[in-house]
């Protein structure tokens, strides 16, 4: 840089980017956004953009799929992330920071069947069942644990048509209200876990762009803290 005509360009800008996925994930995480100072200029749901400008210069907002965002966080693509506990699991914790579970997009993780289907027979058989999932390592782990002999059927949506289709005798999805169990007649028989979404961190951001990265978490625990209060 000696002699250099800009001599300010060795001033480094810090910027933060912030990686969420569009829906569910994206609406309820906006008001901890906003709690901590930071307003997304534009709606995904109208925009085509896929990066984000904020009302706060040098942060900005990455739109990629659910699945996805773990992987931006741990590669240090985007320095936080939103992620659900379902997607963590399946992606593995190595290599992100886990300081928050923000408690939205709650919801449990559940092994479902068609309605009549004789699950306790089946169990108490141990027989050997096809299990349709995009949660492949979790159900691994979840029948593995019930000495469960299961072969795992890998989908990647619409996971409730495999037992109609007869690809699978159950499957291990998400359920919410029920409401899509309901309408193809499929029972959730056994619950996994419940879910919801973490904030996720770049370890290395938290150590380089601390003088960002902290209050952010520190104004989005906060808001999540109040919001617990509000509705105990
Ligand atoms: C999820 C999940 C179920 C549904 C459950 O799918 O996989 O299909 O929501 O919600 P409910 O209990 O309120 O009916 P999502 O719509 O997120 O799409 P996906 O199939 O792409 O995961």
């Amino acid at each position: 840089m000696k002699g250099s005509r800009f001599p300010h360009a060795r001033i480094a800008v810090t910027t933060l980017t912030l990686a969420l996925s569009k829906g569910r994930i994206f609406e309820e995480t906006l008001p901890l956004l906003a709690a901590a100072g930071i307003v997304p200029v534009e709606d995904p749901e109208s925009s085509r953009k896929l990066i984000i400008g904020t009302n706060r210069p040098g942060v900005s907002v990455v739109i990629v799929r659910a699945s996805d965002v773990p992987t931006y966080v741990q590669y240090g693509a985007a320095d936080v992330g939103v992620a659900g506990k379902d997607v963590l699991l399946e992606h593995g914790s190595e290599g992100l920071y886990q300081p928050l579970d923000l408690e939205i997009g709650k919801c449990r993780m559940a092994v479902a069947t068609r309605r009549g289907y004789d699950w306790a027979g089946t169990v108490q058989r141990g027989a050997r069942i096809r299990v349709a999932t995009k949660y492949v390592r979790t159900a691994r782990e979840h029948f593995a644990a019930k000495g469960m002999h299961v072969d795992l059927i890998k989908l990647y949506g619409s996971m409730e048509l495999a037992p109609l289709a007869g690809l699978a005798d159950v499957i291990v999805d998400l359920v919410s209200t029920g409401n899509t169990l309901k309408a193809n007649d499929l029972v959730a028989v056994e619950d996994i876990m419940p879910i919801s979404s973490r904030l996720i961190v770049n370890p290395a951001a938290l150590k380089l762009k601390r003088a960002e990265v902290q209050p952010l978490l520190e104004a989005i625990a906060r808001a999540v803290e109040g919001r617990r209060k509000a509705v105990q």
